[in-house]
């Protein structure tokens, strides 16, 4: 099947069809994990000419079964093109220090992965640039902040743990009036519950550790394009410059477990949405629990937006207990659902956001982006959501 022909189908197709490889009419990809690549002359030639995703020279700038990977997230996020990285932070670094050079600054929301928040808010300090971080939820906040050095608009799709979502055309059309570039984040949420660059994002980047690989068992990520304000080969030259010398690239295997993970991913979503729906009325009514952050719930204060944008409303959910004390009783109580750190497996996860992601960030931020002591962040697996429920019920009753 042709790759317009791809593009055309509808989403449960397109992650499931994989071209059969050329050399043995595999219908599963091969996992090819050489690291060098003999050349003949021909070979030799298109590189010096200046070739390089056509050819394979060296497993730390690109590799087969990572273009297939590549190739099949940008059909699945509606891509123009797509650059695997390492992990989710390799692709977030790799996207940044691609788009920014010393003296730029960032406009970022402020409830974004923590390791992300971290790096803006230091790491990229050391290196000259600076970052303002607002509510991406209020678009005025964002405008308000856009300085003459401004080059990068930055928010997540669905923000952790208070599950909070911008509306994406106000900050598509500050992007556009400014001449800035859009990056999203859209982890939380996955493809199959919202492709951003259909929006008018300029670029997405994404752990694909999460739901692309779905099972908890790799690491990896990708970095989305499709935009008129950036090269076409935009990408290529950041696996280049950026990727290949800061050393992140995607291993063969992961490239193969992601490729796996794909194929189900639209089931699987369909099922954890569902599951997120049921936990979260089921939480809002009990005694113990003093809030639940779910876009779905009506009360959400972008309740609407999550509607419009992604309305299977995603698979992550918080709810708070009393405190801190309280939210660790019931963490580790539950036996069903895992207590432990990432999100978007096949198993049910819980954290603790004050204490695990958000560690590194004082309290009194912490505070202030509405990340509170007793909150839990639950990740729906596949279980049932009446296991799921009981388990919840049990743990709360330790409290
Ligand atoms: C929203 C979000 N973005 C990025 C990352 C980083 O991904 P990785 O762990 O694959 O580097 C995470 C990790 O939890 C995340 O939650």
């Amino acid at each position: 099947m042709d790759s317009d022909k791809r593009k055309g189908l509808r989403f449960g197709s397109k992650v499931v069809y994989y071209a059969p490889d050329e050399a043995t009419k595999s219908i599963s990809a091969p996992i090819i994990t050489s690291s060098s690549f003999q050349y003949d002359a021909d070979i030799y030639q298109e590189v010096v000419e200046g070739a390089r995703k056509s050819v394979n020279i060296y497993g730390r700038c690109g590799n087969p079964t990572e273009y297939q990977f590549e190739e099949q997230m940008a059909i699945i996020e509606g891509a123009d093109d797509c650059l695997a990285t390492a992990s989710g932070m390799a692709a977030i670094s790799t996207a940044l220090f691609g788009l920014l050079k010393q003296g730029d600054h960032i406009v970022c929301d402020w409830t974004t992965y923590s390791s992300t928040h971290e790096m803006l808010d230091h790491r990229l300090t050391d290196y000259g640039i600076t970052t303002t971080f607002v509510d991406s939820a209020n678009p005025d906040s964002v405008e308000a902040a856009i300085q003459d050095n401004t080059k990068v608009i930055y928010f997540e799709t669905i923000a952790n743990p208070t599950m909070k979502v911008a509306a994406i055309p106000p900050l598509v059309d500050i992007a556009r009036a400014h001449g800035l570039i859009l990056v999203c984040d859209n982890t939380f949420a996955s493809p199959a519950v919202i492709q951003p660059l259909q929006w008018g994002v300029d670029i997405v980047v994404e752990s694909a550790s999460k739901f692309i690989g779905g099972h908890n068992d790799v690491i990896g990520g990708a970095i989305c394009m499709k935009s008129d304000k950036l090269p076409a080969d935009f990408l290529e030259q950041i696996r280049w410059n950026t990727m290949a010398k800061w050393g992140a690239p995607l291993s063969p295997f992961n490239a193969w477990l992601l490729l796996r993970g794909i194929q189900t991913l639209d089931v699987r979503l369909e099922r954890q949405c569902q599951t997120a729906a049921a936990l979260a009325n089921h939480l809002v009514n009990h005694p113990k629990v003093e809030g639940v952050w779910y876009p779905g719930l009506a009360n959400h204060p972008q309740h609407e937006i999550a509607t419009a944008q992604i309305p299977g409303f995603g698979a992550m959910l918080t709810f708070a207990v009393a405190d801190g004390d309280a939210a660790l009783k019931v963490a580790d109580s539950l036996e069903l659902a895992a207590f432990g750190a990432s999100l978007g497996g096949v198993r049910t996860t819980v954290q603790i956001p004050a204490t695990m992601a958000f560690l590194d960030i004082p309290e009194a931020e912490r505070l202030e982006m509405g990340i509170h002591n007793g909150m839990i962040r639950i990740s729906t697996g596949l279980e049932d959501s009446a296991d799921l429920i009981s388990d919840l019920d049990i743990a709360l009753a330790c409290i």
